[in-house]
């Protein structure tokens, strides 16, 4: 401990995590090659993995409850698309008829344009949430057809044509059918008054309107209880096929997905998706929930899981399907209670932000893989067979070139490829390894034996697709390889720049780095909500006549602060409030500069969240 002191009890404890960092850095420097640099990329949200996978991943969302900061912090992070859940309806856009109202749709609009996040428009045509004045017109029997496509004209041109160029895809016509298959029709409820005033065309009409008043956007038709076969589907698939006859501009069916736990199966889900896709249309799945009865036990959350897991694992087996929304994230805010009375529990988050298992199995069937190692695997089988690899990876694409999507803790980071060369034409093989495509480094992989090639970035501080080029892996016919990639990870540096630091405690091991304004944050992130205790150990040089002080931020947000008034390691709380949901926290050296060159007055150890995993370098 170099001069420092500590109880008994705890240096026992430290022993034992030393031994386990000392591993993690002998791995980190690749002295066991095979499993080297296992450092796990941070979770990623549901957001990270579908921008990976290339998925509009995403939720309705109520305007009034983006202005929850809790509820809007789990969108931002979680999704990269929204649909406003009411604020595009007849009733509430267009409440006169020569009235609009804007003001709803345009905050759900501009929060997801700050966020960059596409918008589904939800809708133009439907059977519910229409103003008492469409249904006094429905009812009068003066009202000519003609004057019923003006005014449904009138609409799309106006709604469309207010948010051209901003919406991805709208829900054009939504809930035609009954689950008979046959038109709704009328002014009554349940019915579409568009059928009775116009007839069967008004969507063929609806379609060509918005098409016109935005060529860009995807125009779906939308429907409930005919996601897989049956007679609901068949008309479906009829009325699409006619539609698509006709030269009408549909591009997409929106599978809504209100299930309970009685779903349909995900084959009969997957083949429907599939005669969809061969009539020339896209399919998304636009409002899916899985309503369970109250209370729901551990059993019905894990089959809840599976329901979630399944349908978005067929969505992304489809070649047409590139969209998943659900109707609501979070139990707090979901119109099951109102509608299924002893319902609820029916989205992936809890009332309180936390991820539910539904979640979980959302991310599984996105790929996220719950392993320590996030492996890479050239196509030779001998590289299959190394070390973790035998877990699966990526295959090489033509031009030689393995990558995936990492996110990036912040601060700097070393990507290490594990690799191994066989010498070939008097040369061994070179790669380049690039972020978002650019190269960052360039290795001659020298060895015949799997060995770490690292490279440390600067500060990226959000996720990053890492790749390895094979630069001259191709060295005779018939096009065999050269060089061979084991795995390539991203893990924060974990050096403190004081020497000092390294020799100290369980920092012998390292600590964080400090950036520029003597700030470090852990890569990991933690859920959780209301009063936090942070635990952080620290030790201070009394200096300048001041002890250092140190500032606990949770979301780059100072919650307390301690004078770090001991040159002994110290455990120091400070208790924490922050609202429930995702967070990330850090540590701020606010005074540790005393004098040139820079050196420090302050040190870490570690720091813990109750509740949360302990976080050490
Ligand atoms: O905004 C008024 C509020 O001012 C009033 O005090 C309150 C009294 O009941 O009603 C509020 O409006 C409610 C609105 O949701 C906003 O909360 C309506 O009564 C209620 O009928 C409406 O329900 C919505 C329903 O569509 C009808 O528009 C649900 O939130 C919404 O989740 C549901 O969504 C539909 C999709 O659009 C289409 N597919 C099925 C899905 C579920 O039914």
């Amino acid at each position: 401990m170099l001069g420092r002191t500590t109880n008994g009890g705890t240096r026992v404890k430290r022993r034992i995590r030393v031994g386990a960092l000392l591993v993690c850095l002998a791995l980190f420097f690749g002295l066991i090659p095979a499993r080297a640099a296992t450092e796990l990329p941070a979770d990623p949200a549901l957001r990270a993995l579908g921008d990976q996978r290339g998925l509009s991943i995403g939720t309705a969302v109520g305007a009034g409850s983006l202005a929850n900061p809790a509820y809007a912090a789990t969108v931002r992070t979680e999704f990269n698309v929204v649909t406003p859940e009411n604020e595009m309806k007849w009733n509430s856009i267009h409440p006169e008829p020569t009235v609009y109202n804007f003001a709803g749709g345009d905050a759900i609009v501009a929060f997801a344009q700050q966020n960059g996040m596409k918008v589904r428009g939800h809708n133009l045509a439907w059977y519910s949430a229409n103003p008492s004045w469409l249904i006094t017109m429905c009812n009068d029997p003066t009202v000519t057809r003609d004057q019923a496509i003006a005014v449904l004209k009138d609409h799309i041109d106006t709604v469309v044509g207010h948010y051209k160029g901003k919406i991805a895809q709208w829900d054009v016509v939504n809930e035609a059918l009954y689950d008979d298959g046959t038109l709704r029709a009328g002014c009554g409820t349940g019915q579409t008054p568009w059928g009775k005033m116009i007839g069967s065309d008004y969507i063929d009409l609806a379609f060509q309107f918005a098409h016109a008043a935005d060529p860009a956007a995807k125009l779906f038709y939308n429907d409930y209880n005919a996601e897989a076969l049956g007679t609901k589907s068949d008309a479906v698939y009829n009325l699409v096929a006619g539609l698509k006859q006709r030269g009408i501009p549909i591009d997409g069916v929106g599978l809504q997905m209100h299930f309970d736990l009685g779903a349909p199966s995900a084959a009969d889900v997957a083949s429907n998706m599939s005669r969809l896709n061969a009539l020339g249309v896209e399919v998304g799945i636009t409002e899916m929930d899985v309503r369970l009865f109250l209370p729901a036990g551990d059993a019905q959350l894990a089959q809840q899981r599976r329901v979630f897991h399944d349908m978005l694992a067929t969505c992304l087996a489809a070649a047409n399907c590139h969209t998943f929304v659900m109707w609501g994230f979070t139990d707090a805010d979901s119109w099951i209670p109102s509608y299924f009375p002893g319902y609820g529990a029916a989205t992936p988050f809890d009332s309180t932000y936390n991820p539910k298992p539904a979640y979980f199995g959302l991310r599984d069937a996105l790929g996220m893989q719950t392993d320590e190692t996030k492996v890479v695997e050239a196509e030779n089988m001998s590289t299959k067979t190394v070390g973790a690899s035998t877990l699966g990876g990526w295959e090489l694409s033509a031009n030689g070139e393995v990558g995936n999507y990492f996110p990036f803790p912040g601060g700097n980071t070393t990507i290490t490829v594990v690799a191994k060369g066989v010498q070939g034409g008097g040369a061994w093989p070179t790669m380049d390894l690039k972020v978002d495509g650019a190269v960052v480094a360039t290795f001659t992989v020298a060895s015949s034996s799997w060995a770490p090639y690292s490279f440390t970035t600067a500060a990226y501080s959000v996720g990053h697709n890492v790749s390895v080029a094979f630069t001259n892996d191709y060295y005779a016919p018939p096009q065999d390889r050269n060089l061979f990639v084991d795995k390539v990870s991203v893990g924060s540096v974990v050096e403190a720049e004081n020497t000092e630091v390294k020799s100290v405690g369980h920092a012998v091991t390292g600590g964080w780095e400090l950036d520029q304004n003597g700030y470090v944050e852990h890569p990991a992130q933690f859920w959780t909500g209301g009063l936090f205790n942070f635990t952080v150990v620290a030790s201070g040089t009394f200096a300048n006549g001041a002890w250092p002080t140190l500032a606990v931020r949770i979301d780059q947000v100072t919650v307390g602060q301690v004078t770090v008034s001991s040159s002994g390691w110290q455990t120091y709380t400070v208790l924490g409030v922050a609202p429930p949901g995702r967070h990330r926290v850090s540590l701020a050296f606010t005074n540790d500069y005393y004098s040139p060159p820079q050196d420090r007055n302050l040190f870490i150890d570690s720091f813990s969240v109750a509740g949360a995993p302990t976080l050490t370098p």
